[in-house]
């Protein structure tokens, strides 16, 4: 690359996602590329594209375009990808791997009803879902930071500054340390920096519901059994909740003592006390949250920071 050629951080941090998801849930030792695997990246979108528009349509289904027929080879790529994902964990000596590996926990499952392993087509099911939930949510928000990041230089002098307190980049005194747990968790500033960035660019725009009980929205009753849609873009861009919600100012995160000790997937310290509302939920809330919350924050801080990136 020149130095006047611009990159697609997108396509880089998609990659990187993937890699990186592979690594640590699949214990996958090669990369993407390595694989042909990248293929996914190009795949999954068009794939998912057409199931959000048959969600609205459920008729085209039934009508062949070649939209449709473009999908439809879409989805065949990515399952043939997840397929070679659980080929891969097969062939794996599973007593070397961690025990939290999730394809090793997989292989561990027992169906409820007759106690039987997964079938193969559950297995590559559970692999999609994986690869589907994490990967272009983590890329895209990395994306999205990295630009707040660029767009913001002020921003960058005190990331910059915070490194190098916690000498975490090279000086002239001394060569960056490794980057740890512990020392990701103490950078305050990096993680103010994300959860604005996930404020301002919340890559799941919201999430439906179906109400179990009636209630209501101020003067405005909705009765059991109906379907909402609670809009992240929303919560997270109300004057109401926020000030100058439209302005990227990690600072916001300081003014409240407590959000000084919190992780981007703690929404429990973002909520509104007087009004008893949760006003960043990134990851959702309840029993069908992000079930990759810690991962998530801690690859992304991780990604963020990598030579390869920052
Ligand atoms: C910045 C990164 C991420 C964001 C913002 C995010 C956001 C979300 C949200 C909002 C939901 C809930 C949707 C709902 O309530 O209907 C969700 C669910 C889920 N996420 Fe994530 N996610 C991220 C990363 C990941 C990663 C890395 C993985 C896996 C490797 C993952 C796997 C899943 C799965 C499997 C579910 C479904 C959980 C269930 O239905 O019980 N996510 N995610």
């Amino acid at each position: 690359m020149t130095e006047s050629s611009g990159m697609d951080i997108d396509d880089a941090s998609l990659r990187l996602t993937i890699d990186i998801i592979s690594a640590v849930a699949f214990a996958f030792p090669r990369t993407a590329v390595d694989l042909g695997q990248d293929e996914i990246i190009e795949c999954l979108p068009n794939a998912l594209r057409e199931i959000q528009k048959r969600m609205t349509n459920p008729f085209r289904a039934f009508i062949s375009s070649k939209e449709a027929r473009r999908a439809m080879h879409c989805a065949k790529v990515f399952e043939r990808a997840c397929r070679d994902m659980l080929v891969h964990i097969r062939h794996c000596d599973l007593n070397n791997l961690p025990k939290n590996d999730v394809g090793r926990q997989l292989l561990d499952v027992r169906r409820p009803d007759d106690g039987c392993a997964l079938t193969d087509e559950q297995l590559i099911a559970e692999i999609g879902t994986f690869l589907m939930g994490g990967l272009e949510t983590t890329a895209h928000t990395l994306s999205f930071t990295l630009y707040c990041i660029a767009a913001n230089p002020i921003v960058q002098q005190h990331i910059v500054q915070e490194l190098l307190a916690h000498n975490l980049l090279r000086s002239t005194k001394h060569e960056p340390l490794d980057l740890t747990f512990d020392r990701l968790a103490q950078l305050l500033y990096v993680d103010a920096v994300l959860k604005e960035a996930m404020r301002m660019f919340s890559v799941v725009a919201g999430f439906p519901r179906i109400t179990d009980q009636d209630f209501y929205l101020e003067n405005l009753r909705i009765k059991s059994g109906s379907f909402i849609y609670v809009s992240l873009y929303a919560l997270h861009m109300s004057g109401l909740l926020w000030d100058k919600p439209e302005v990227f100012n990690p600072d916001r995160w300081f003014s409240h003592d407590n959000l000084k000790d919190s992780y981007a997937h703690d929404t429990s310290l973002t909520t509104d006390v007087d009004n008893n509302i949760r006003t960043f939920l990134p990851f959702s809330n309840g029993p069908r949250s992000c079930i990759a919350q810690v991962i998530s924050a801690t690859s992304k801080h991780g990604m963020l920071l990598t030579k390869h990136i920052l």
